[in-house]
């Protein structure tokens, strides 16, 4: 059976690029790293892995999100990419793009979603009282954070913990959820 070519899209440091890396396995492979960011990090994972890693600034876009995006739709068409996958890409999509990958669009968020969608998920889990916190990988759709839930991981709060705690062992978790949905997809799509 041929592996899923996935596109992993990143923002910054790439440590769940990284995760993706590492537990490649007979479901998918990671063809295709694009950053919106010059210099991230995560590049520097993706060239170590030999994987191709392209710039895709939005800022050279100005105000046209769209523009940006049908030239990452381009992008992916060319690679022959089959999935892709937000890791930390902090660029929120329009429509155009989430319609033309609906299905195929994934993303993990560092919360037990329908919680806490958005930014700051770790302080506002310890501002609300959580018993629990953790991540949640998600298909994307439209709204922000809302698509089917595809896994979750959890763990305690304690009493300690301060965002920064949270954000460690949260990291953790999405290490090793990540990789899994993004097999299990891989395999659904074959079918
Ligand atoms: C991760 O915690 C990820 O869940 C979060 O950004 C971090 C990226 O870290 N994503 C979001 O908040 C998306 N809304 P990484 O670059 O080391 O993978």
């Amino acid at each position: 059976m041929s592996k899923k070519r996935v596109a992993v899209l990143i923002s910054g440091r790439g440590t769940n690029l990284q995760a993706l890396l590492d537990a490649e396995q007979e479901a998918y492979e990671i063809a295709l790293v694009v950053s919106n960011v010059p210099g991230a990090e995560g590049l520097n994972r993706a060239r170590a892995a030999n994987v191709e890693g392209i710039v895709l600034d939005h800022k050279s876009y100005g105000q046209n999100r769209e523009a940006f995006e049908r030239d990452l739709d381009a992008l992916l068409i060319q690679h022959n990419i089959e999935i892709v996958a937000l890791a930390g890409f902090m660029r929120v999509l329009t429509p155009f793009f989430v319609r033309a990958w609906a299905g195929r669009l994934i993303n993990i968020h560092p919360s037990l979603l329908p919680k806490f969608p958005g930014t700051k998920t770790h302080q506002r889990a310890l501002e609300a009282g959580e018993s629990e916190h953790g991540c949640t990988v998600h298909l994307v759709v439209e709204e922000v954070d809302a698509g089917e839930i595809l896994g979750q991981a959890k763990m305690p709060v304690e009493p300690a913990d301060t965002p920064e705690t949270l954000a460690t062992r949260v990291l953790i978790l999405e290490h090793d959820l990540y990789p899994r949905c993004l097999a299990d997809l891989a395999r659904a799509l074959r079918k």
